[in-house]
């Protein structure tokens, strides 16, 4: 059982000096403003290592989400990132983190930023034990909070005002995924085939083994 796969995707870890040239690229697509609202300096080359090592070192998760080559020869062709932010360490005990995502421009709107949603959230209730997973968007990001309501996570309340961007004020909307919500109905509905049972089922000791060959 690979657990760093989902239907259509695989899941690399950020440090991947293979896919520095991807990342660059991505950094410098007009499409980070949705994501990154740092103020925008652009983004070199030579910061490619400093960045990917940090969110490797300060997030949970940190992945590049990947297409695999057809017949499973060659490397995987990264796509985006997702992302899932490390709890304080005096704050373990809530288990609450937050999720960030962004697909390269040339590959949105083809169902693998929800795919890769899933996988994350499986991921950080399954393996992490997580309860609870966040995810906001900001008030001009209309399609992505379209996208995060259809894939179950429910809105909480509204950070008025809290965003400058491009000469005004505004809102961040917070949504979130209870771990019990995402697998007693979400789960099944994204159908994202990773390596999580149906529904609110868990796996029995002996259906591990099978699946880990360990039997
Ligand atoms: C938001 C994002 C991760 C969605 O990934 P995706 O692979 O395109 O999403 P999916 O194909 O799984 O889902 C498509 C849905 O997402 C939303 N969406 C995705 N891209 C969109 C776009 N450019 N404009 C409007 N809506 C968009 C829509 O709700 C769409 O459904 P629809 O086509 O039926 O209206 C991706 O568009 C992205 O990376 N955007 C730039 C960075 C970003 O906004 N990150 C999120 C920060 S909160």
């Amino acid at each position: 059982m690979d657990i760093y796969r989902s239907k259509h995707l695989r899941y690399v870890p950020i440090e991947d000096v293979e896919h520095e040239d991807f990342f660059l690229t991505l950094m410098n697509e007009p499409g980070i403003l949705n994501f990154d609202i740092s103020i925008p300096v652009g983004f070199t080359k030579a910061k490619v290592g400093v960045v990917t090592k940090a969110l490797a070192s300060h997030k949970l998760l940190t992945m590049f989400i990947c297409l695999p080559v057809p017949g499973g020869h060659g490397k995987p062709v990264p796509i985006g990132i997702v992302a899932l932010n490390k709890p304080e360490e005096r704050h373990v005990q809530h288990a609450n983190s937050s999720l960030s995502i962004i697909i390269i421009s040339t590959y949105q709107r083809r169902g693998y930023g929800k795919e890769a949603i899933a996988w994350a959230l499986d991921w950080a209730f399954d393996f992490a034990r997580l309860h609870r997973v966040e995810i906001a968007s900001y008030g001009w990001n209309l399609g992505a909070k379209r996208l995060y309501s259809r894939i179950g996570f429910r809105e909480e309340g509204v950070k008025r005002e809290s965003v400058w961007f491009m000469g005004s004020w505004h809102d961040v909307h917070e949504l979130a995924m209870l771990e019990h919500e995402w697998r007693g109905k979400w789960r099944k509905e994204a159908n994202a085939e990773t390596w999580a049972p149906e529904g609110d089922e868990n796996y029995s000791s002996e259906q591990i083994a099978q699946n880990m060959g360990s039997a």
